[in-house]
């Protein structure tokens, strides 16, 4: 069985070809980056147009690289939400059109599930339970994967995304959108004990995030620099910044870990292609017996494949959903979403 998936949530434009559960037969992605790039982030009535112009031309490509047919495809699937829903619906709507004009069943899943569905792609083996981080532009939770399709959150971010943390800095430090990989690249320049960031951990035991005062401390630093007549190393900024924000990220996945009994650990979301976090996070889970799936980075940023292996997923649990209920959810909660998309 095939499955079409597309993914349009936010500012790429991607759809891709599976085959049964997880072997990927193409996976094409037309980002919007260079476009937004010029308003420093992602600007949503543009990144629908942009959805418009290219969804058709991303399908017909995944098709192509797949070696397949319109007709052989058995199933469509596509992201419902969280995400920016002008965006969303352009996706939905091409979807619906393609499960109508096939006959084939359709299947919304939800954003979040999918980056975490991304692992079962690179690790043949892997089945719940297990323990995700997903780290995204919007997203920081440590998801507990009890069961398939059943997802609880164990903590999440009480402020801003990880990968929002990184954005903003980056803009602070004149790097331009988006942010993560650009302080990644600078970040392996610099010395990440040359300038030390508070990491705030919240309540003991807590497996919660807040990543909004690490930015105003960079900030502040940068101002007291500047007002000292001292030109700050941007290089040893974004090194101290990473350092302190991953630090906290890999202590409180471990501390999941160790809590809830969990051997195995996968990375999800945008921020999981930072080489630091792979880095740290491998040593973290080396140290104490776990094995960590860490899915290659194109699989880690916004993309189709894994939107087809939660549909997949989910359509083998739960049947398809009606052509007339599907809708777009800008606000999608992982709990609302539990055994749903
Ligand atoms: O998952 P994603 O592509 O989109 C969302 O669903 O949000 O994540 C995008 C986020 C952006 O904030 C971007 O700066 C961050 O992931 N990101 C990174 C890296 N690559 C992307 N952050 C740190 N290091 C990276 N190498
Ligand atoms: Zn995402």
């Amino acid at each position: 069985m095939l499955t079409l998936a597309i993914e349009s949530s936010c500012d790429e434009t991607a759809a891709a070809v599976l085959k049964g559960e997880r072997r990927l037969l193409s996976n094409v992605i037309s980002s919007q980056t260079d476009i937004h790039r010029a308003f420093g982030g992602v600007v949503p009535e543009i990144a629908s147009r942009q959805h418009l112009e290219r969804i058709n031309a991303v399908v017909d490509s995944a098709l192509a690289e797949a070696g397949a047919r319109l007709c052989d495809i058995g199933l469509i699937g596509v992201t419902q939400g969280p995400g920016l829903v002008g965006a969303l619906l352009i996706g939905l709507a091409t979807a619906k059109a393609y499960a109508f004009a096939l006959g084939r069943p359709i299947v919304g899943v939800h954003h979040i599930k999918a980056h975490i569905c991304a692992a079962y792609i690179e690790n043949p083996d892997l089945e719940p339970p297990f323990l995700a981080l997903v780290v995204s532009g919007g997203h920081t939770n440590i998801v507990s994967v009890e069961a398939h399709g059943v997802f609880r959150s164990l903590g999440g971010t009480r402020d801003d995304a990880a990968g929002e943390a990184f954005d903003k800095v980056a803009r602070a430090l004149g790097l331009g959108y988006p942010g993560g990989p650009a302080i990644d690249r600078l970040a392996a320049e610099g010395d990440p004990g040359a300038v030390s960031f508070k990491r705030v951990f919240l309540e003991k035991d807590s497996l919660d995030f807040s990543f909004s005062g690490i930015k105003t401390s960079v900030l502040s630093y940068l101002n007291s620099e500047r007002q000292a007549g001292r030109e700050a190393s941007a290089a040893d900024t974004a090194a101290g910044f990473q350092q302190a924000v991953i630090d906290v990220i890999v202590a409180k996945t471990m501390l999941a870990a160790e809590a809830h009994g969990r051997k195995t650990v996968a990375l999800a979301g945008g921020v999981a292609a930072n080489s630091l976090l792979r880095r740290e996070m491998g040593r973290g889970c080396a140290e104490r017996g776990i094995r960590l799936c860490c899915p290659s980075p194109a699989l880690c940023t916004d993309n189709a494949a894994m939107v087809a292996v939660a549909a997949y997923r989910r359509y083998a649990e739960a049947g398809g959903d009606s052509l007339d209920g599907i809708d777009a959810f800008p606000g999608l909660k992982l709990a609302e979403a539990q055994g749903g998309p």
